[in-house]
């Protein structure tokens, strides 16, 4: 988490600063600051809490002259949230000011020797010992870019870095491992962030670094270098991506604006794929691979896990392969059964999730095949994979997860019919038939977000959003929606709550329903509605407020067991979760607006988690 920015131009910075950092409080939003470099000195404003705050104090920007800067929005990890452990960091000469995005792993062996070396130190984070690292050698070489790459050199761990010195007012220095950095070119101007969404208002020409690359810049010049110091070059690539996708365009928020643009990302993700009725997936994974794999893992985080959890009972019924879901912090330690005839697909909206990426790395040293599902282009987990399937969701600047879960469902469904076409799992005429239900889901979602639905809804959760503890259940696909649904309210709403396949509900945790307590019941599976059915009576015999899912057609039945009852349109079967998926979503946000939250940037959370 964290996000960084830099800028050296002939504007005034920190205005610049602090709107690139407004787009990329998604990373973290413990504290905000920047540094500007002024006549003789570098300038630093901090501030603990949201990025407003440190707004407020410096008006904006206008009270701090200058163009050249950098800025920071932290995810507290050594340290916690205050002003003096909010970046930039000065060094202890002064000279040397750093924001950082990253971890440093070997920070208290370099603490202590900086401080042998008479380096006094003021925060708790590893970043100061960076700014103290290139500060010292600084003061040694006399070369700031030399000074920054002997710094390097010492430092192990995850960095994005922002550096300028005192001495070269019009320079920035970037530099990054593991961590998202892309250089923005302008026209006088250059600037540096850790997303494109920063940038966008600015310029929509970029270069992505690639780990190890250093940007040496001023206003009119750029230079990059790679990890030996040799002068490289980067290509330059354009960004399609609309302005207004980074902004709210008249939603009070951006979750509830992502939820609404999901039959756009439907569209995007799928139509290209399939030309003339025929699927073109553009991966290659030949009938020879697949017919001797041994298994397939899915290995994701957070909602992106959900999608795999539901990729399993996709690919096991249209394939026939042994599917397995792995959460990718788990992955990595559990030496798992990997081998050159297995596929490893990581999920990821980021392309940037630490344990997926190192989840990836230890499936590819095993020798398995690895795919990845990705949402930002040119990402760590796009470049680290064998190949990459992109959904085009567009970006995502809300924390919990909406229109990339909805997108990654997609591809899940895409990959599916590649995989049972190679195999021969399906036959022709069937994956024809089913592209052309998988090209109704977008006008389904439509449906689905229409006035009328979202007031039933908005009914249910102003008449149940006091609750503190909630369940969601539902058997097969439907358990698996569950699962996303009930992180959602957990995320956004800070709701307790469990997902738990319905059947499976008898054997422990109905001891805690009790009078009042949410039970949210998925029936849209219909050979299994009288099976969940018979859950919900069993939970409201105990005192359940039942809200049910399920199919227009079981409408009526369900409304005779369930307090509340929302009707989802029926997709072809393999495909229903995604339109399950949609009341849980606008649930999840109603409730947290019902109960003041910041729904957009729910405590403690950070959309980017770059640490393990
Ligand atoms: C964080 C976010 C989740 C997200 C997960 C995986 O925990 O809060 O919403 O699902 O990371 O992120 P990724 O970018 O890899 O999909």
């Amino acid at each position: 988490m964290c996000g960084i920015v830099g800028y050296a131009g002939k504007r005034q910075a920190a205005p610049i600063l602090l709107d690139g950092l407004s787009k990329l409080e998604y990373r973290g939003y413990d504290s905000a600051g920047i540094c500007v470099q002024g006549e003789r000195e570098l300038r630093v404003f901090k501030a603990k809490g949201r990025l407003k705050v440190l707004s407020d104090q410096i008006s904006g920007g206008a009270a701090v002259p200058g163009v050249v800067g950098i800025g920071h929005t932290r995810w507290a990890t050594h340290g916690a949230p205050s002003n003096i452990n909010s970046h930039p960091h000065l060094s202890d000469s002064g000279k040397i000011a750093v924001v950082h995005n990253g971890i440093i792993e070997n920070e208290a062996r370099l603490r202590e020797w900086l401080i042998g070396k008479g380096w006094h130190f003021r925060s708790d984070t590893d970043t100061e010992v960076i700014s103290n690292l290139v500060g010292y050698y600084y003061d040694k070489l006399h070369d700031f870019p030399k000074a920054v790459r002997a710094a390097i050199k010492r430092v192990e761990g995850s960095y994005a870095l922002g550096i300028l010195c005192a001495d070269l007012p019009d320079m920035v220095i970037a530099v990054k491992k593991d961590s998202p950095l892309i250089f923005g070119y302008g026209e006088g101007e250059n600037f540096i962030a850790s997303d494109v969404p920063a940038i966008l208002k600015y310029t929509r020409t970029v270069s992505y670094l690639d780990d190890g690359d250093m940007a040496v810049f001023t206003p009119d010049t750029v230079r990059f270098f790679d990890s030996f110091g040799d002068e490289i070059r980067k290509s330059r690539e354009t960004v399609t991506w609309e302005i207004s996708a980074a902004e709210k365009g008249g939603f009070d928020h951006f979750m509830l604006k992502e939820i609404f643009e999901q039959p756009k990302a439907l569209r995007d993700t799928i139509s290209p794929r399939i030309r003339d009725g025929r699927l073109e997936l553009g991966v290659e994974l030949s009938a020879e691979f697949l017919r001797k794999l041994h298994r397939v893992y899915f290995i994701a985080c957070g909602s992106a896990y959900y999608v795999s959890v539901l990729a399993k009972y996709t690919l096991e019924k249209a394939c026939k392969v042994a599917v397995e879901a792995v959460m990718a912090s788990e992955f990595r330690y559990s030496d798992p059964i990997v081998d050159d005839h297995t596929l490893v697909v990581a999920i990821s909206q980021s392309g940037e999730t630490a344990d997926t990426l190192a989840a990836l790395r230890e499936a590819k040293s095993r020798g398995a095949k690895t795919l990845a599902i990705v949402n930002v282009v040119g990402s760590a987990v796009a470049k680290t994979a064998d190949q990459t399937i992109y959904t085009w969701a567009g970006p995502e600047i809300a924390v919990a997860t909406t229109k990339a879960f909805s997108t990654q469902l997609a591809v899940v469904y895409l990959l599916a019919l590649h995989m049972a076409k190679q195999l021969g799992t399906l036959d022709e005429a069937e994956i024809a038939r089913l592209l052309g239900e998988l090209q109704k889901l977008p006008e389904q979602v439509e449906r689905e977000l229409r006035e009328e639905n979202i007031e039933r809804i908005q009914y249910y959760c102003s008449r149940n959003y006091a609750h503190n503890s909630a369940f969601y259940i539902g058997r097969n696909l439907d358990s698996a929606v569950c699962l996303e649904g009930s992180l959602k309210l957990k995320e956004v709403a800070y709701v307790h709550s469990e997902a738990y396949p319905a059947g499976e509900l008898k054997h422990g945790p109905i001891s805690l329903i009790e009078e009042g307590t949410t039970v949210v019941a998925l029936a849209t599976i219909p050979a299994l509605f009288d099976k969940t059915i018979s859950n919900v009576r069993e939970v409201r015999a105990r005192g359940a407020e039942v809200f049910c899912i399920t199919l227009e057609e079981f409408a009526e039945r369900a409304g005779k067991v369930s307090q509340y009852v929302f009707p989802v349109p029926a997709a072809e079967p393999m495909f229903q979760p995604s339109l399950s998926l949609i009341p849980l979503q606008l649930v999840g946000y109603y409730i947290a607006l019902n109960r003041g939250c910041d729904v957009d940037k729910p405590r403690n959370l950070a959309k980017s988690v770059t640490v393990e």
